[in-house]
């Protein structure tokens, strides 16, 4: 796949609109990862000495403004990560260039977003004259600012998107097999994938919360290649002998796809299940990928990220590419 990059553009003195992922817990020094791997791309733009709008969301609010969404203390944060200031603008008649880099409000405070309004496309092309998309976490949406901006204004994709797509389509290339596919966490979008893993899983292990969502929906797997893990009466954690057969499973995989916790790990009493699983994928000489933000913020809790080849930044995004090759920000790129 080639991206168009930002490698080879000189973008001096033009005015850039960078997408990136700004969904993060400011209050959590892990998901400051997230904003660490817009570094590259926003120290290239700082290079060239680009006048730089970004732009991005935070949380699900709806199309209304809620102030504990605000991205104010986000800009904060990567100014000082880049030692360079940033000013914030509420609305996009704030945006001005005095710092040289600004930092939009939340996108979704404005429902035309996730609506992807051509109307809205426009109002946020309109401030810069090239776009770069180093959001690879939000592309697999097709909202305004990853699909609608690209269509007005030329465009590449950042170094944090090249990487991962980069990553993840080597997941593919020589697979070892068995490939096996740890899907946990709280997110319930995530069953959604759950056919197309299989498809390019031998085996797919259910954990997390989601064993519960599936049981709500009365939705019951008799497919060999999917195992639901059972859980714990308080629903934190899974019982014993699904991590027993969480670790058979592990020792005889050649590839390995986490995404998402395996219990309530932050809580002492339900750790048992994501401890154990993690250790048996520390033994492990299988190729390991981890993705998603909750599963970043897990690895690090543990010390493990290093059992891992690579952990995306998308959690979501991560699971559609796998499964599709492809994300709606890609297209949108490519064309
Ligand atoms: C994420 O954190 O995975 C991305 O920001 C996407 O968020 P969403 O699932 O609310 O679109």
């Amino acid at each position: 796949m080639q991206l168009p990059s930002l490698k080879d553009i000189d973008l001096s003195g033009k005015k850039v609109i960078l997408r990136a992922d700004l969904d993060v817990d400011e209050k959590s020094e892990s998901e400051i990862l997230r904003l660490k791997c817009l570094l590259p791309t926003l120290q290239k733009l700082a290079d060239d000495k680009a006048q730089i709008v970004i732009i991005g969301h935070k949380g699900r609010p709806d199309g209304k403004v809620v102030e504990e969404l605000s991205l104010k203390p986000v800009a904060d944060i990567l100014s000082r990560l880049l030692e360079k200031e940033i000013s914030f603008c509420p609305t996009i008649k704030d945006v001005n260039f005095q710092n040289g880099i600004c930092l939009l409000e939340n996108l979704r405070f404005d429902p035309r977003e996730e609506g992807n309004d051509p109307g809205f496309a426009q109002e946020l092309a309109s401030m810069g004259e090239f776009y770069v998309n180093d959001a690879f976490a939000s592309s697999h949406r097709a909202h305004a600012s990853i699909v609608g901006i690209p269509k007005l204004l030329p465009h590449a994709a950042g170094f944090q998107f090249q990487k991962e797509v980069k990553a993840l389509s080597a997941v593919f290339e020589n697979t070892p097999r068995p490939v096996l596919s740890l899907i946990g966490g709280i997110k319930e979008d995530k069953l959604e994938y759950l056919e197309g893993f299989k498809d390019i899983s031998d085996l797919v292990i259910i954990a997390g919360r989601l064993p519960d969502y599936l049981m709500l929906k009365g939705v019951e797997y008799k497919d060999p290649k999917i195992i639901v893990s059972n859980l714990n009466p308080d629903k934190e954690d899974i019982t014993i002998h699904s991590i027993e057969r969480i670790e058979e499973e592990i020792a005889k995989a050649k590839t390995i796809i986490l995404a998402g916790p395996i219990g309530k790990y932050e809580d002492e009493g339900h750790r048992l299940g994501t401890e154990r699983v993690l250790d048996a994928l520390a033994n492990s000489q299988a190729r390991k990928i981890a993705a998603g933000g909750d599963t970043g913020k897990m690895l690090q809790f543990f010390h493990k990220e290093s059992v891992f080849s690579f952990i995306s930044t998308g959690g979501g995004a991560a699971l559609e590419f796998l499964v599709k090759k492809t994300l709606p920000g890609i297209e949108a790129l490519l064309n």
